[in-house]
């Protein structure tokens, strides 16, 4: 297969080869626009929205969110950019029920996503959710459940860095061969948090708590677990590897076409900031994805890395050679042959591309990229990480059944919602999704 050829054909099997080809103009002038509601009007929230307006052919006609100053002032930015306010919107099935809508966008915390979700497909919309899929195990599986009984809804998860270009030219490199066998992959985001006042106390008088927490537990309200800060909670967010380490193991899960890993062996803790976050602030994990151990590291406190340019990235350790790989930037280097080590930039709008791809696959009734079966094995690989922190020990993962190993295990894929709030899944066990064969197909052809 000559080296075009191969290249539009990876681009189709990951769904993004019209969005690609199809100019914003064209998608914005010839069709009427797209509807939006948007649930959660937070920072993603306006980051999704900006996206959509690069894009163009959208018209943001609904906003829901459980601070009204949240949503007054989206509300307001959207008056000036399109000319009109949206309806606005407290409780999202209220929304949903309006009407009106042709998709939505669910930019809430993880532990909102199910029911959301839920609730859209239900209301026959297009759905654009950010990631992690949902804060626990079963409710993915209920999700995937769900959406495959609707196959004629477009899905996006919020995975843009599948449309980044040095993500995607590296996979194309280790699915040719070009680092021979790969034996071990590094992963890691080393940040220093910036972490808010933890002390409990009322919330602002225009967040409605109660509603904020959801089915998730009900904690003392403070700065530090509120807007933005609530991913390093572990009811909440549940830390930042389920936060913003998923994205990378998402990459490498593509990179490698692999599946859930068979094993997960974690360990972390609090040695910076304990007392203040209650999910590790240093932590390292090992998952077992078909003999390739991919090892995560995380530390959120101290100076600069020796080495800054790769403190955020994914080291590709092969036979014949390494690669180190970023949102922009992959750098080659190959075995025995050190000076000819060669880096690439690679820049692209991400977040635009993603939703680019989105759009034009509600416009075309095709798949998007950012498959709700693949965000629930990126979700599920995270989540046995912070499942083995919580056991002790490692937790191994039955790919047939897509059950943990071992009773305890098994409780842990799950959380009791809040009442009266009822968890979607209801004891089904595993009945397969569509990725396999798509997995396959693209793995055969390159
Ligand atoms: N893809 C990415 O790179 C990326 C980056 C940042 C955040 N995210 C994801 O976006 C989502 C939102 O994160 P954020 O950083 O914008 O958080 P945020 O706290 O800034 O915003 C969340 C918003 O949701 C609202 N909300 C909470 N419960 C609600 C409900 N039941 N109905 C309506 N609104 C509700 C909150 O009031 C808030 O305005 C998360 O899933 C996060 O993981 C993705």
């Amino acid at each position: 297969m000559s080296e075009m050829n191969r290249r539009t054909f990876l681009n189709i099997a990951t769904g993004a080869w019209v969005a690609s080809s199809l100019s914003p103009s064209m998608a914005a002038t010839e069709a009427p626009p797209i509807r939006i509601g948007l649930i959660g009007c937070g920072w993603y929230g306006g980051v999704l929205l900006d996206a959509a307006y690069k894009v163009g052919g959208v018209d943001v006609v609904a906003l829901c969110d459980v601070d009204q100053r949240h949503l007054r002032e989206t509300a307001e930015k959207l008056r000036q950019r399109q000319g009109r306010e949206p309806r606005t919107f407290r409780l999202y099935h209220e929304m949903l029920a309006a009407g009106g809508l042709d998709a939505v966008f669910i930019a809430t915390p993880p532990h909102w996503h199910a029911l959301q979700f839920l609730a859209a497909l239900d209301a026959g919309v297009h759905i654009y959710c950010e990631k992690p899929l949902a804060y626990d195990i079963r409710e993915c599986q209920a999700m995937v459940r769900a959406a495959r009984a609707h196959p004629d809804r477009v899905i996006q998860i919020g995975f843009q860095r599948r449309q980044s270009l040095a993500i995607r030219e590296v996979r194309e490199r280790v699915q040719r061969g070009e680092l021979g066998q790969v034996r071990q992959v590094d992963v890691q985001i080393h940040y220093t948090a910036g972490l808010l006042d933890s002390t409990p106390q009322d919330p602002p008088p225009e967040l409605d708590w109660e509603l904020w927490c959801g089915p998730a537990p009900k904690l003392p309200y403070s700065p530090q677990i509120g807007h933005k800060s609530w991913r390093l909670e572990k009811e909440y967010g549940h830390g930042h590897l389920v936060d913003w380490g998923i994205h990378w193991i998402d990459a490498v899960r593509w990179i490698l076409n692999a599946d859930v890993p068979r094993r997960v062996e974690a360990s972390g803790t609090l040695v910076r900031y304990a007392g203040r976050i209650t999910t590790p602030d240093t932590m390292t994990a090992v998952f077992d994805f078909d003999g390739i151990p991919v090892v995560w590291r995380h530390r959120l406190w101290g100076a600069q890395e020796y080495d800054p340019d790769t403190s955020n990235g994914v080291f590709l350790y092969g036979d014949e050679g390494t690669i180190f790989v970023t949102d922009h930037r992959w750098v080659f280097i190959p075995r025995g042959r050190p000076a000819e080590r060669k880096t690439t930039e690679a820049k692209a709008d991400l977040a635009r591309l993603h939703m680019e791809d989105f759009l034009a696959a509600v416009r075309q009734r095709r798949a998007a990229s950012g498959t709700v079966s693949d965000a629930y094995r990126s979700t599920a690989a995270v989540k046995l990480a912070m499942m083995s922190l919580d056991l002790g020990r490692p937790v191994k993962w039955d790919s047939k059944t897509h059950e943990a190993v071992g009773d305890e295990a098994i409780r842990l894929m799950k959380r009791d919602y809040r009442a009266p709030y009822v968890h979607p899944w209801r004891g089904e066990p595993w009945a397969g999704d569509t990725a396999e064969r798509r997995d396959e197909r693209a793995w055969r052809v390159s």
